[in-house]
């Protein structure tokens, strides 16, 4: 049987040209497309491609796979960017920040004209917050008064854990996960959210994705936004 990740990360390849600067996504789905990218570097297959990491684990692997790397400072346009997401919904909006990195991924998609998202069929609900909570990145600084305001939102977050202690981001933040509130709409939640002082970002990712691409033991196909 073959892995529904493996499948929508390499059909995302596809969509890579030789020349681009390419956005790299954290996670086990976007692995696949990564792996894949390096492979047709090495065969010759891409020319001239150059890749920003979304996280350090990302940037490890591009490294490992010889895929030259650069800096939104070198290159503020990424032409295109291959990430995964923790939920999708029909309208394509995710909530992203399940491996916690969020923040640099939403910077990344934001740089972004194009931002394919991979999936399997399970991240794909009829609403946001269906199974996964939303992770608020926050800095320690009095992060627990971040928790009393999204509290106060209705949001019920949790500090997530780490081996040791609060996990901790790739910029040294913590993470609060929350459920999003029934009936909340999601554009002002998100503001409402970044308003709170001390809330780096969230992992709502509104209008972002250009394209959906969900595998499944079968092949692969495109979700029409
Ligand atoms: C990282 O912070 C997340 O946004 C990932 O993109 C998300 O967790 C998807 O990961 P998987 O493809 O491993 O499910």
């Amino acid at each position: 049987m073959m892995n529904p990740k493996e499948l929508a990360g390499k059909r995302a390849v596809a969509f890579v040209e030789s020349g681009m600067v390419l956005g790299l996504g954290s996670g086990s789905t976007a692995y696949y497309a990564i792996r894949e990218i390096g492979r047709l570097l090495k065969d010759g297959a891409l020319r001239d491609i150059v890749g920003i990491p979304t996280s350090r684990e990302t940037e490890r692997l591009a490294r490992e796979l010889g895929i030259p790397l650069t800096t939104l400072q070198e290159h503020p346009c990424i032409a295109l960017t291959i990430d995964g997401a923790d939920e999708v919904d029909p309208q394509g909006n995710l909530i992203k920040g399940g491996g916690g990195a969020l923040l640099h991924e939403k910077i990344v998609a934001r740089a972004s004209e194009r931002e394919i998202i991979v999936v399997d069929e399970s991240k794909l609900v009829p609403f946001l917050g269906s199974h996964f909570l939303l992770p608020v990145e926050v800095i320690p600084f009095g992060w627990n008064i971040c928790a009393r305001e999204l509290e106060r939102l209705g949001c019920q977050p949790t500090l997530r854990r780490g081996v040791q202690g609060p996990y901790i981001t790739d910029e040294e933040n913590y993470i609060l996960d929350c459920i999003i509130p029934p009936a909340a709409e999601l554009a002002p939640l998100e503001k409402e959210i970044n308003n709170i002082p001390g809330v780096v970002e969230n992992g709502l990712f509104l209008g972002y994705t250009s394209l959906v691409i969900v595998g499944s033991p079968e092949g692969t196909r495109t979700l029409s936004l």
